[in-house]
């Protein structure tokens, strides 16, 4: 950044474009606002997806874009014996959820790892359940991602995205710049086309939340499929 970019940033805040790619790789000073902005207007999401995940004791269980790593407290109280791993390509967020989350790497039930989620560093059939929230939208060939969940998913395990739908990513600015925006049938058609079941799907309307100037009422999806 140039520093006539930087008195623009602090003076009228990040433009669209820059907004966008915080919030597909948050990285650099903004890093920490933007993990703290996610936490509070992506809770709901994240209670969708827990009830989406259906956890039994002893569970191993993968988020992939995790961010801050907020909430993966919150997940381990969820059932007995749960093994939480998280992969995210953001160096910042992983410093900022390791630190967030010393105790239960400490005590060997949380694993965080720097990577894409083209190219997952886990041996096949590892997991009981992948899930991830506000990612999809970035990866520019799903089929590449998908045949990643597909082989380090256990057989019978299920895969749960958590998306804001096109109609409502339509109302941010930042969304025009990066973002791939689906309806429930665009993602399901997605899904089918790599290989997995869609079988249940939640729709989340959200009470109205404020994210940086815009006001909007979003609708979201917790999708589950299992791989056919
Ligand atoms: C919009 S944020 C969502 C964070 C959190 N899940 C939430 O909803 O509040 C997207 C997160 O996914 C990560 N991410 C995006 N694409 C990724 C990829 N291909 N592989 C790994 N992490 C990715 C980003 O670094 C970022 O932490």
């Amino acid at each position: 950044m140039n520093p006539l970019q930087f008195l623009r940033l602090l003076f009228k805040g990040p433009t669209p474009q820059q907004m966008a790619a915080q919030l597909r790789k948050p990285h650099g000073f903004m890093a920490r606002k933007v993990g703290e902005r996610m936490n509070a207007v992506n809770r709901s999401l994240y209670q969708g997806a827990w009830e989406a995940l259906d956890l039994r004791d002893g569970m191993r269980v993968l988020e992939i874009g995790f961010g801050n790593g907020r909430f993966f407290g919150e997940l381990i109280g969820q059932a007995k014996d749960l093994k939480l791993h998280g992969l995210d390509f953001s160096k910042e967020m992983v410093e900022q959820a390791s630190a967030q989350n010393a105790a239960l790497i400490a005590n060997g039930t949380l694993s965080l790892s720097l990577g894409p989620s083209d190219r997952m560093p886990y041996p096949d059939a590892l997991f009981d359940r992948i899930f991830c929230i506000n990612v999809v939208y970035f990866w520019e060939d799903p089929a590449t991602h998908l045949g990643e969940v597909r082989r380090v998913l256990k057989p019978g395990g299920t895969f749960i995205t958590v998306l804001r739908t096109r109609s409502s990513m339509e109302k941010l600015p930042f969304a025009d710049h990066g973002f791939t925006k689906y309806e429930q049938a665009d993602w399901e058609q997605v899904l089918r086309a790599n290989g997995f079941i869609p079988s249940a799907t939640t729709v989340l309307r959200e009470a109205e939340v404020e994210f940086l100037g815009s006001r909007f009422t979003p609708e979201s999806l917790v999708m589950t499929a299992s791989v056919a």
